[in-house]
């Protein structure tokens, strides 16, 4: 009704990548319709214009249908602001997924029965599961999959949104095709849809990080073991959790200090008491190449004898309110003005505040962290900023909500890049996120509890962002808040060890948890663990860089490795960690044994602990201990880790290995990296520069084949290099 009220608008379609212009052609169907076609006339798009409706075929078959219900909606920029809303059909889909953040599972369910899913990021401490309401940070996209075809639905848009969706199953004695309905609703903005036609996974990953840029490479020591806690109380107990490290033979890369290391809250500096020589921290910790992450969050203290307050406020780089007067709301300092993360001038400004000239104490082993960049303000609604302040440009908050805590990411890690000259990768993890913050760095899923279903949900949360494409994802270790039990703390270890960031994390007023403060046999559980973390980093690191120049995330839902196998669309307690690794984290107390789905039947999967061999293609029930992490490695593929533990090379087989300094943008900018293909073909072994080879001389030597799943005697296997065994 509402489209037949205007005379014209205009839609414009990009095709991406786009067909040369010989190959798009475009008809008139009839009066009301026109056709275009491209790629070889398997793919068309045709237009309706009354009713307006817009249909994606392939090969004569609809795959989406644009405005399929009628409920395309428009407003025209006005007081009060617009809303905007497009209703999809994605046509043979039943299975969805997607639109973090939410705590609830990997698919996302009927609405039609309960609320929308709201995108509207906010700051919940201890939230709750199964929620539809927004969490820390939002993506606006869509995934939907079926045995033939993964799509995607982007709708760019960074105001309080909401999407309904509804799947019809398919009914086989009623002919019933399967379908899902998606009608998606923004406050404000315009309409801005991109439907990625896959058609595979790995393609969907491609074309949404050719959108919004892929996965940033992470320094290599941000993949290792991170401990963190609000607050290591100064300097002498930093030295002391950090030699406990070493007492204990637990590898870590990183300790982290939470608001209490500042000078009453104001960031950029240090209590002087507690942290009296912050420089000489770093030092310490350095000499064994350890870092230190330190918080700094969007609000500043109003204190005009703070000279960074004085420079906020007369640089012009504060939220206003509607009035026209600097907006001030409260947060841990007490009465705060809020940072205009959306303004490119303040961006620029906060990166220098990064300057190891400016930012006192620091030194380039410091890196840091984004929290309560919602942004979090206690008094207003909803514990956020209200809708009507006012950022640069005269936008309303309403119009951006959603990309406030994404700016100050991309300020702060443009920030530490700056301050190297522009050679070191940075370290940034926010707490708040939008569609792209993969380029920044790392987000975690904040303030969760110390409880079995809180670590259960980790696995879904963390799988929903990385088919988002926010690859670089962890929860807190042990839960944030409350004291976990031992059982549930070994666990938790166990499951994050192998997720992408994996950090010890709890709240200021629970009990102190390091590793080691719960006897021998916990320690020992832990530490083996992390040791096994670390003997997968070099795996890890290549399947970032996979990410980061492809797409694919290294968490991935087992149906990405297994599209065609419908017995996976469903599954959010096991995941892949890579193409050769699944991982089925044990989640619930007590358990003596687990299930675990081993997909494709005419697959071998080894047991990585025991190295037994299991079929594909069937339920296993393994027999579990305390000490048991379910981890089986595929067979045909190739694993290389830092020793010669359990993960190694199989069969005929394939497997990568990516290289490079660890720290700095040698390997794009000077192609300093090293790319090998391992293949295991006709019982050679080989080792050869994989297509994109770069130039990294390394020092890597194989040192150790292991080869699970020979059919011939040991005797019948000779070793031999030939030229140097160097990588
Ligand atoms: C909230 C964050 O989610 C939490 O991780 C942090 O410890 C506290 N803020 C204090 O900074």
């Amino acid at each position: 009704e509402h489209s037949k009220s205007l005379k014209q608008f205009n839609v414009a379609v990009y095709l991406f990548p786009s067909p040369s212009s010989g190959r798009l052609r475009v008809e008139r169907q009839s009066e009301d319709s026109v056709t275009l076609s491209w790629s070889s006339g398997r793919h068309r798009l045709c237009v309706w214009r009354f009713p307006f409706r817009l249909e994606i075929l392939c090969e004569d078959e609809v795959m989406v249908t644009f405005n399929s219900k009628g409920k395309l909606w428009f407003e025209k920029l006005q007081d009060p602001p617009s809303s905007i809303g497009a209703d999809l059909c994605l046509h043979g889909f039943s299975h969805v997924y997607g639109l973090p953040e939410h705590a609830d599972g990997l698919q996302l369910r009927d609405t039609r029965d309960g609320d929308p899913y709201r995108l509207y990021n906010l700051d919940v401490f201890a939230y709750d599961l199964y929620s539809r309401l927004g969490l820390y940070g939002s993506v606006p996209l869509l995934v939907a999959h079926k045995a033939d075809r993964t799509l995607g639905v982007f709708w760019l848009n960074a105001s309080e949104t909401f999407v309904n969706d509804g799947q019809t199953p398919p009914v086989k004695r009623k002919r019933v095709e399967p379908q899902t309905d998606v009608h998606w609703l923004s406050e404000s903005g315009v309409i801005d849809c991109m439907v990625l036609l896959g058609p595979g996974p790995q393609q969907l990953f491609t074309q949404y990080g050719q959108l919004t840029g892929y996965q940033a490479l992470p320094p290599l020591f941000a993949l290792g073991y991170h401990q963190c806690r609000w607050n290591y109380d100064d300097e002498a107990d930093v030295k002391a959790v950090d030699a406990g490290f070493d007492r204990h033979d637990i590898p870590y890369d990183v300790i982290w200090l939470d608001i209490e290391h500042t000078d009453g809250k104001r960031y950029f500096t240090w209590d002087s008491a507690l942290f009296p020589e912050p420089a000489g921290l770093q030092r310490h910790l350095e000499k064994k190449k350890r870092k230190l992450v330190v918080i700094t969050d969007p609000h500043i203290k109003v204190d005009p004898d703070w000279s960074l307050c004085r420079e906020a406020r007369d640089g012009g780089h504060l939220v206003k309110n509607r009035e026209g007067h600097i907006y001030k709301g409260s947060c841990w300092p007490g009465e705060s003005y809020y940072l205009d993360f959306s303004s490119p001038d303040t961006r620029a400004w906060y990166s220098r505040c990064f300057g190891l000239d400016k930012y006192k104490g620091s030194t380039p082993s410091l890196f840091v962290w984004n929290d309560m960049n919602e942004p979090s303000v206690f008094d207003g609604p909803e514990q956020t900023m209200p809708k009507d302040a006012v950022h640069c440009g005269g936008w309303e908050h309403r119009e951006l909500h959603n990309l406030y805590g994404f700016y100050q990411h991309m300020a702060t890690a443009e920030g530490l890049i700056t301050r190297s000259g522009g050679s070191e990768r940075p370290f940034v993890l926010s707490r708040s996120f939008f569609a792209g913050s993969q380029r920044l760095g790392a987000v975690w899923t904040g303030d969760n509890v110390a409880s079995w279903e809180y670590l259960s949900i980790s696995i879904p949360m963390l799988l929903s962002l990385s088919v988002t494409g926010i690859a670089f994802c962890g929860a807190d270790v042990g839960g944030f808040v409350q004291d976990p039990e031992p059982e549930l703390l070994v666990r938790w270890y166990q499951a994050a060890a192998l997720q992408p960031f994996f950090r010890g994390h709890s709240a200021k007023w629970t009990k102190r948890r390091e590793p080691w403060l719960f006897g021998e046999k916990v320690t020992a559980a832990i530490r083996t663990v992390i040791q096994e973390r670390y003997c997968l980093l070099p795996y890890w690191y290549t399947l970032f860089h996979l990410a980061h120049t492809s797409g694919l995330p290294p968490l991935r839902p087992l149906w990405v490795e297994f599209p065609g196998e419908q017995s996976t669309f469903t599954v959010d307690n096991q995941y892949m960690i890579g193409g050769a690794l699944l991982a089925r984290p044990v989640t619930d107390p007590h358990v003596q044994e687990v299930k675990v789905l081993l997909p494709g039947s005419g697959e071998v999967w080894y047991d990585v602990h025991s190295t037994k061999a299991h079929k594909g293609g069937q339920t296993l029930s393994l027999p579990v201990s305390l000490d048991t992490v379910p981890v089986f490695q595929r067979g045909g593929s190739v694993v290389c880790s830092l020793d010669c533990g359990p993960f190694s090379l199989q069969g005929a087989a394939d497997g990568e290995l990516y290289l490079d300094d660890g720290h700095s943008f040698s390997y794009r900018d000077r192609k300093a990296f090293c790319l090998r293909r391992f293949s295991m073909l006709s019982g050679r072994l080989l080792c050869r520069p994989a297509s994109e080879g770069g130039m990294f001389d390394c020092a890597a030597v194989v040192q150790c084949v292991t080869v699970l799943g020979l059919q011939s005697r040991a005797a019948d296997v000779v070793l031999r290099s030939e030229r140097h065994s160097r990588v």
